[in-house]
């Protein structure tokens, strides 16, 4: 059973455990104004906004991609949709500026666009007191680089982005009579043996039992990559365990590792959304990929925690974090008399095979946080992603760089990659040509020559083995040219950003 407000009203669905929120819409509660055009969270269409009370009592609205998200995480949360942006006859500031823009012709991707735009609407309005943030170009991309359009044209769109504030003054969309018909946030407590469940744990120590009982049942987070099993393979799940509810899962916490080095541990649930703040003040680098990762929808939704335990060869965050030095901490089902078993590794040694890695999957086990250090001075991080599109698309191959620069020899240097062999992988042998070397053309061509022991990429519908060999070796010929102009000028780079960046 899931309980929600939908447009401002009170719901109660039953729903099988792998539903998305898409499918309850349209096939349960027959509202199709929210579209279905991909399936797999890369157009847009099916955008709808979910809101989540804050700790000041006022609603706060992320788009999502109702095709990969699971209608369980409904429950005590409001669903807005595209149905519910009228009051009567007055259409809401992002319906009428796209009416008035004339940007919309087949209008299939219409109410995805809508729901993004009123989404920026509500966080622009976010704080009555205070007149709207600028709508930057950059603000703008970010919420919609998730919506295509294949017919009407990004400028009328744009336009009609940059008018909702000409539109009549719309107070925020969370209105004063709603807060009485609020419902229980709680999740609902599955019976432990049955085999259909959508189990919500909300501690670690709910999680670790669960995962005891049933250490086969597949996590879900964000469900930016596993909810393409439910939509691309048919896959039917019959019982998914949700961690996103989990407190400590969702922490940020400063901490001091055994070695000494200080950072953060990063719960395995927590989203790119909310990390984003953390690695613009720190890593800028690391902050700027995670607009080429996904669009705003999938940000809202991922976590670091499931880009990595899916050890795909191309995920994007894993690279960095090897340039980093990450760790992890792992937590599974004690033995007798243990209730938590806890451990912590290097994430170079998480990755073993293609899809491999050192979770202990019978036992249950899962990443319970991610540790960041905190930036070392002097020490520099660079990340380049290389891929067919700039927005929402997944690399052909991306390179992480972390180095030090001691009386001009580089030190300490991380090359790791993305896309170039069955795992993310540092280039051991090409950092033992840089390591202790003087940032020249012949350490860096001796570091290229060194790159090919390293890997023997695959070829796929990214790139070829010999476009991958090639863009990496030139992306280390990238990182040589960006330190040589780090030391003769201020200007932060050379090369075009709109195809590597
Ligand atoms: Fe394309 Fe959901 S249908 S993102
Ligand atoms: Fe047809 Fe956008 S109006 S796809």
């Amino acid at each position: 059973m899931i309980d929600f407000l939908l447009n401002g009203y009170p719901r109660r669905c039953e729903a099988s455990p792998d539903t998305s929120v898409l499918e309850l819409l349209r096939e349960t509660l027959g509202l199709t104004g929210t579209k279905e055009g991909c399936a797999s969270g890369d157009c847009g269409a099916c955008t709808v906004a979910i809101g989540e009370a804050g700790p000041d009592g006022q609603m706060r609205y992320h788009s999502a991609n109702a095709c990969i998200v699971p209608a369980h995480q409904l429950q005590g949360r409001a669903l807005v949709t595209v149905e519910g942006l009228a009051q009567g006859e007055t259409l809401h500031p992002a319906q009428a500026a796209m009416v008035d823009c004339h940007a919309s012709q087949c209008g299939f991707c219409t109410p995805g666009i809508v729901m993004s735009l009123f989404t920026l609407h509500e966080e622009q309005h976010q704080h009555q007191s205070a007149p709207p943030a600028p709508l930057t170009a950059e603000r703008l991309e970010a919420a919609l680089g998730g919506n295509l359009c294949r017919c009407t044209g990004y400028r009328p769109i744009r336009d009609a982005a940059l008018s909702m504030d000409d539109q009549r003054p719309s107070p925020p969309y969370q209105r004063p009579e709603w807060l009485d018909l609020a419902v229980d946030a709680t999740a609902p407590k599955q019976d432990p043996e049955s085999d259909t469940a959508f189990v919500q744990p909300e501690s670690l120590s709910e999680l670790i039992e669960e995962r005891r009982r049933h250490p086969e049942a597949p996590i879900v987070a964000g469900g930016t990559d596993l909810w393409l099993e439910v939509t691309q393979r048919l896959t039917h799940f019959e019982r998914l365990v949700d961690v996103t509810r989990v407190t400590e899962l969702n922490a940020i916490e400063e901490t001091t590792l055994d070695d000494g080095r200080e950072g953060w541990w990063i719960g395995g649930a927590v989203t790119y959304a909310r990390l984003a703040p953390l690695l613009a003040e720190h890593y800028p680098a690391f902050a700027h990929l995670l607009h080429r990762l996904g669009s705003a929808q999938v940000r809202n939704r991922g976590t670091l925690g499931g880009n990595i335990a899916n050890a795909s060869p191309i995920g994007d965050t894993p690279p960095v974090l090897l340039a980093l030095g990450s760790r992890l901490w792992l937590a599974g089902p004690g033995r007798e008399g243990t209730r938590v078993a806890e451990r912590e590794l290097a994430l170079e040694d998480f990755f073993l095979d293609y899809k491999q890695t050192a979770l202990n999957q019978d036992k249950g086990e899962v990443i319970r946080a991610i540790f960041l250090p905190k930036p070392a001075s002097e020490r520099h991080l660079r990340v380049w992603k290389l891929s067919k599109r700039r927005e929402d698309d997944i690399s052909a191959v991306l390179g992480a760089f972390g180095w030090r620069l001691e009386e001009g020899v580089i030190r300490e240097v991380r090359l790791a990659f993305g896309g170039m062999a069955a795992t993310p992988k540092r280039a051991a042998a090409a950092e033992a040509a840089l390591e202790g070397q003087p940032p020249t053309v012949a350490s860096f061509q001796a570091a290229r020559t060194a790159l090919k022991q390293d890997f023997q990429p695959l070829s796929d519908v990214r790139g070829s083995a010999h476009y991958r060999e090639l863009s990496a070796a030139n992306l280390l010929e990238r990182l040589r040219l960006a330190i040589a102009q780090s030391e003769t000028s201020s200007s932060p780079e050379v090369m075009l950003h709109a195809y590597a960046h």
